[in-house]
């Protein structure tokens, strides 16, 4: 009998300042929850009052790492060491592989109607691609699939796929999915998601109940866990995800990934194996030999945990 993935924790963002001083709502990198393997950090960021996000995230160094923006609304101007500069607005994907080792400044700006949203999420990369040459997916609104089903829900597939739509972003180590669903009154959504994935929610408009097992036989929790934006679900093992809407729509993100069972070992911007890898960052951006290079040698050098695994 198949399993109906049930909320395993519900977590309330809280509230940070991070960059030079901007406001956000911090779901994974707290106290509370460390990270959800291969999943570091989740911000949400939304505000109309610029004082909020203007002071931006400055350049600053990565490394080890993917960072993923979403945005919802309003624009943020960005540039960085590979020699890519643009701006993001909103229905825009960033989905940054800083491998080993970007420099980059990523700047809300305030627009007529002065709001701005949307979403950072940071993907681990495995030993064997932390030292990796940088790469970066930038995708456009228009370019992001969105599936539209007769019950009036609408989903814009940004990674993964559902009904046969492919997403816009390919080629990841952790073969993610990352949805944003929005959910009609009364509907429901149910998604296949691989057993041993990692798979969470993350609701941001309306309200919802997460981990439905109802009507699909499944094994489960037949009612599920409400979730009042802005909340995220964590859920358990299992094969599929389902979600209903009662008396009020729900807009989420649904985002899952493989876990890769790997040491980490973070300190900022840097998701590395061991506390030497962090070290030799740190270092090298004391030294100016922080951003990457094409060189095996330099790469074989930063690899501390790695290289004790190929050489055993
Ligand atoms: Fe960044």
């Amino acid at each position: 009998m198949k399993q109906a993935r049930t909320v395993e924790r519900v977590i309330t963002p809280q509230p940070v300042i991070e960059g030079a001083g901007v406001r956000l709502k911090r779901s994974i990198a707290t106290p509370t929850l460390d990270y959800v393997d291969p999943f570091l950090l989740f911000d949400h960021f939304g505000s109309d009052d610029p004082e909020d996000y203007l002071a931006g995230f400055p350049w600053h160094p990565h490394r080890g790492i993917e960072t993923v923006t979403y945005m919802l609304a309003g624009e943020v101007d960005h540039r960085d060491s590979i020699g890519n500069a643009g701006r993001i607005g909103a229905g825009d994907v960033q989905w940054m592989t800083a491998g080993g080792g970007i420099m980059h400044e990523e700047m809300p700006q305030a627009g007529e109607d002065r709001r701005m949203g949307g979403f950072q999420l940071w993907v681990n990369l495995p030993a064997a691609l932390k030292m990796a040459q940088p790469r970066y997916q930038d995708l456009s609104a228009a370019q992001i699939p969105e599936v539209r089903r007769d019950d009036g829900t609408v989903v814009r597939v940004v990674a993964g796929e559902v009904d046969g739509v492919g997403g816009a972003v390919t080629e990841i180590y952790a073969e993610p999915e990352y949805l944003d669903v929005s959910l009609p009154a009364g509907a429901h959504f149910a998604q296949p998601v691989p057993w041993g994935h990692s798979a969470l929610a993350y609701a941001f408009e309306g309200e919802g109940r997460f981990g439905v097992a109802a009507d699909l036989g499944y094994r489960g929790d037949l009612d599920g866990v409400q979730l009042t934006a802005p909340q995220m679900a964590v859920f358990g093992d299992g094969d599929v995800v389902r979600v209903e809407a009662d008396a009020a729509p729900v807009r989420f993100l649904l985002v899952s990934g493989k876990p890769l069972g790997e040491p980490i070992a973070r300190y900022g911007p840097f998701v590395m194996n061991t506390r030497e890898e962090l070290q030799l960052a740190l270092r090298d951006l004391q030294t100016d030999t922080f951003v990457w290079r094409d060189d095996p040698e330099w790469a074989r050098q930063r690899r501390t945990w790695s290289a004790d695994i190929w050489e055993r």
